[in-house]
């Protein structure tokens, strides 16, 4: 902690963030307030990206060390994606908000993830740079999948898919087509949870070819430049 010319009001403040910091993450299942409170502790406490690399060991079995995900889909790419996203979803599949039984399993096995540790963790993987050779989609629709990313999805993801960090809406360029593609499928029908509800009434009316072709659009959108 920088000591020097910190104020002691800012300094109290920093304690304060550090001590809940030490605590383990409070969401139970169901529990969208203790969830929400988890995700101010975890942004208010800065990430160590150099823990984060020592922590993710209990998520590399299923992200891959590199956090490189699977082009298969089954598990998405967590290099480069921004900080408060990792923290926002890690912390809802944790409550159960966002519903992921595999991973809720394993992240719920003692000792406890604190927030100190999801903070370190998604310090590690915002500053890492977006792992190359994602899975793509079969080239089939991309004029379509661009009329409509341009018209419904680029006001909140980027016109070049980068997202925003401040409000939690994912980078989704170079993200696996075959994982997008199933979070379209989940989102579209409810099932993924904790969707924004404007992006759900946008997706309801798609048809399957509309969101194979806007996810192979996603899928081919460069890594944003930093
Ligand atoms: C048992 C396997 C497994 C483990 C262990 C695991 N995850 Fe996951 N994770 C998944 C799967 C599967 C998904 C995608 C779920 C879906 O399709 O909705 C996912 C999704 C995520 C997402 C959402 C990414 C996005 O783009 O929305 C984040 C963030 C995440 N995991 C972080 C972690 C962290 C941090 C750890 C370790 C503390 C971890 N995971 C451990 C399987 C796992
Ligand atoms: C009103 C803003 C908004 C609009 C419009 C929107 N999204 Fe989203 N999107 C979000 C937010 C916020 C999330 C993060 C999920 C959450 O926690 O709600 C998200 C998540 C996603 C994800 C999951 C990414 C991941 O890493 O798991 C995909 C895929 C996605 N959006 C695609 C789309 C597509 C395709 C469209 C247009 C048809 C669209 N979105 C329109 C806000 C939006």
């Amino acid at each position: 902690m920088r000591t020097g010319t910190a104020l002691p009001v800012l300094r109290a403040s920093l304690c304060a963030a550090a001590l809940l910091a030490g605590l383990p993450a409070s969401a139970q299942p169901g529990d969208p307030a203790s969830a929400d409170a988890d995700v101010r502790a975890a942004l208010a406490t800065r990430g160590d990206p150099a823990r984060g690399l020592t922590a993710f060991e209990d998520c590399a079995p299923c992200h891959r060390k590199d956090a490189s995900g699977r082009v298969n889909g089954s598990i998405p790419r967590l290099t480069g994606q921004h900080a408060t996203v990792i923290v926002k979803q890690t912390v809802d599949i944790r409550s159960g908000r966002r519903l992921n039984a595999a991973m809720k399993a394993v992240i719920d096995e003692p000792p406890p993830l604190t927030v100190q540790a999801i903070a370190d963790v998604a310090a590690w993987l915002q500053g890492l740079p977006v792992a190359a050779g994602n899975g793509r989609g079969p080239g089939t629709a991309l004029e379509r999948g661009k009329t409509l990313y341009e018209r419904d999805c680029a006001s909140c993801h980027g016109a070049g898919g980068e997202g925003e960090a401040a409000t939690f809406r994912p980078m989704v360029a170079a993200q696996h087509y075959a994982y997008l593609l199933r979070e379209l499928n989940l989102i579209r029908s409810g099932e993924r949870g904790n969707s924004d509800p404007a992006m759900v009434k946008a997706i309801r009316p798609y048809a399957d070819q509309d969101l194979l072709a806007v996810a192979d659009y996603m899928s081919r959108l460069p890594a944003p430049k930093r």
